[in-house]
């Protein structure tokens, strides 16, 4: 393969969502943990988390909404790397820094020439510019220029329609939290764009179950191929 082998990696609710709103103020990691019958069985997710690739995608969207621009310590050292796309930028000099000191190593992909991270010239930041975001081109460079040869995804709703799309996504990972939590515009697994017509349905993937693991506490554990 001419690119990472990937696994989409996510806690959904039963009703697919990931997150308990649409505000920023809401999250999983710090609601579900307040919610009786859901709490309960939350470790299993943190546990399975653990096991997932060595490199994991995810967005400076996700890393500003975490608090990471606000974090202050000394992070424990971490032997996972993080590929981030940020372009806005969602994260300031200061969350790059704190993640350059998390991480083993950072790869900060970004179509903004005036990314903070230009300025922190920090030894395992290796920032990815390009003018305009490819996916395809980013994910070939990721294995082909740096050896990444699996990678876990864990972006919010909107990149991932645009990886599974673009035909960018392998396994599907999911721990489903016993919960609904409602809500049109809450995020989802997978959001985007609707589909307007019966030509759009060529962007739907179909799934092939390889694993469902009954969990503690009403979890289950999904694990999928991606027909692509
Ligand atoms: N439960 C879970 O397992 C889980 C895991 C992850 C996230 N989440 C939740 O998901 C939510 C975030 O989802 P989201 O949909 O708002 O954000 P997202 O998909 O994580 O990030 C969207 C951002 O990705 C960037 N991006 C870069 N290239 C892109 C491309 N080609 N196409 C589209 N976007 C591209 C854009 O950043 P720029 O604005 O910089 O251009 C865009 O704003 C949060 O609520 C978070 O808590 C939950």
């Amino acid at each position: 393969m001419q690119r990472p082998e990937t696994t989409l990696f996510m806690l959904p609710s039963v009703d697919g969502k990931i997150s308990a709103g649409d505000a920023d103020i809401l999250d999983f990691d710090v609601d579900l943990p307040k919610i009786k019958g859901v709490k309960e069985g939350l470790w299993q997710y943190y546990a399975l988390e653990k096991k997932t690739d060595l490199h994991s995608l995810n967005t400076g969207r996700v890393m500003a909404k975490i608090g990471i621009n606000n974090r202050k310590g000394e992070p424990k050292k971490a032997a996972f790397s993080f590929v981030i796309l940020d372009n806005r930028p969602h994260l300031t000099a200061k969350g790059v820094a704190y993640l350059s000191k998390w991480v083993k190593k950072l790869y900060l992909v970004t179509t903004n020439s005036r990314h903070p991270a230009f300025k922190l010239k920090l030894r395992n930041v290796e920032i990815i510019y390009s003018r305009k975001m490819d996916l395809k081109s980013l994910f070939s460079k990721l294995k082909g220029k740096y050896g990444i040869r699996k990678l876990t995804i864990q972006s919010g709703g909107t990149l991932n329609a645009e990886l599974f799309r673009n035909g960018l996504v392998d396994h599907v990972s999911i721990v489903l939290a016993p919960v609904i939590i409602g809500g049109k515009d809450t995020p989802t697994l997978v959001d985007g764009e609707s589909l307007h017509s019966k030509k759009d349905l060529g962007h739907v993937r179909a799934l092939k179950l390889k694993k469902c693991t009954v969990l503690k506490n009403s979890y289950v554990h999904l694990y999928y191929d991606v027909l692509n």
